[in-house]
């Protein structure tokens, strides 16, 4: 089993091999990702919605993407791990970006950092992978940029908007990046894109001809309740699971069945006999 890298990414699309990405958040989630054989884990600043309550990533910092970022890399064998750039870490000026794109891998052990925008964030693209640091793209519907694009809808479902998606994945791709999330467009754009680039495209609600697919791990395993957009395929309903072992363990213990003498330790019956004795 040898590491993944940036430049298996590379390989993967020429030799047509569909790459897998999922976000991961913790370390024992991590864990049984990398153990699947996952190839790729996204620390996604989707955290925020998913574990920490927020109602969008906007609030996400540095700090907490750096806090899970750590629990997730040491758990990884052999996925490349990814850490997601939150809002206002790279936007503000280059140096910032330069310098928070680094700390994902000095201090959050990560490999690879992805960060939100077209053709305006290019340079800094460029500046980051000019500093050593892999880059992964993300254009289409970017949450982070909710505001702005007035909720979350598909993106380049007219032509000037889909021919927009493309001059940013080229930009991208002339500015380095090793490879370009594709977050809700139809899928004849994310076809088009992902047979103009000579990097891959991982997708997520773009259709299937995109080199890759990416999904938040908690809605493939029906995890995260709530609404579920068109493109997530829901592969278990874990939640409904959890919920019926939790009620087991509440109605077991009130009507004591747990903890039975199988769980339960036990002295000899000398000793116990000496412990009531001294007791009294
Ligand atoms: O933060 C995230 O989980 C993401 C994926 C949806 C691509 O950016």
């Amino acid at each position: 089993m040898s590491k993944v890298t940036t430049a298996d990414f590379r390989h993967w699309k020429k030799e047509k091999r569909p790459i897998t990405m999922l976000t991961a958040y913790d370390y024992s989630m991590a864990r049984l990702l990398d153990e699947a054989g996952i190839d790729s884990l996204l620390v996604g600043d989707s955290v925020g919605n998913v574990m920490l309550g927020y109602a969008n990533t906007l609030p996400v910092t540095m700090e907490e993407m750096l806090h899970h970022t750590r629990a997730v890399s040491r758990a990884v064998k052999r996925a490349l791990v990814v850490g997601d750039m939150p809002f206002l870490s790279y936007q503000v000026s280059r140096e910032e970006a330069v310098r928070n794109a680094g700390r994902f891998l000095k201090e959050g052990g990560a490999e690879a950092v992805k960060l939100e925008g077209g053709e305006e964030v290019a340079p800094t693209v460029a500046a980051i992978v000019r500093s050593g640091i892999p880059v992964v793209g993300h254009i289409g519907l970017t949450p982070q940029y909710v505001h702005q694009l007035g909720g979350y809808h598909v993106q380049g479902k007219q032509a000037t908007v889909a021919r927009r998606l493309l001059r940013d994945a080229r930009s991208l791709a002339e500015a380095g990046v090793f490879a370009l999330v594709l977050e809700c467009v139809p899928a004849e754009v994310a076809q088009e894109i992902t047979a103009s680039l000579p990097i891959p495209t991982i997708g997520i609600g773009a259709g299937p001809h995109c080199d890759g697919q990416v999904l938040v791990t908690h809605d493939l395993l029906g995890l995260y309740g709530g609404f579920t957009p068109k493109f997530i395929k829901r592969y278990a309903n874990l939640a409904e699971q959890i919920k019926g072992a939790l009620l087991a363990f509440q109605e077991e213990v009130q009507n004591r069945v747990f903890p039975g003498p199988e769980h339960s330790f036990s002295m000899t019956q000398e000793e116990y006999r000496l412990f009531l004795e001294e007791r009294e």
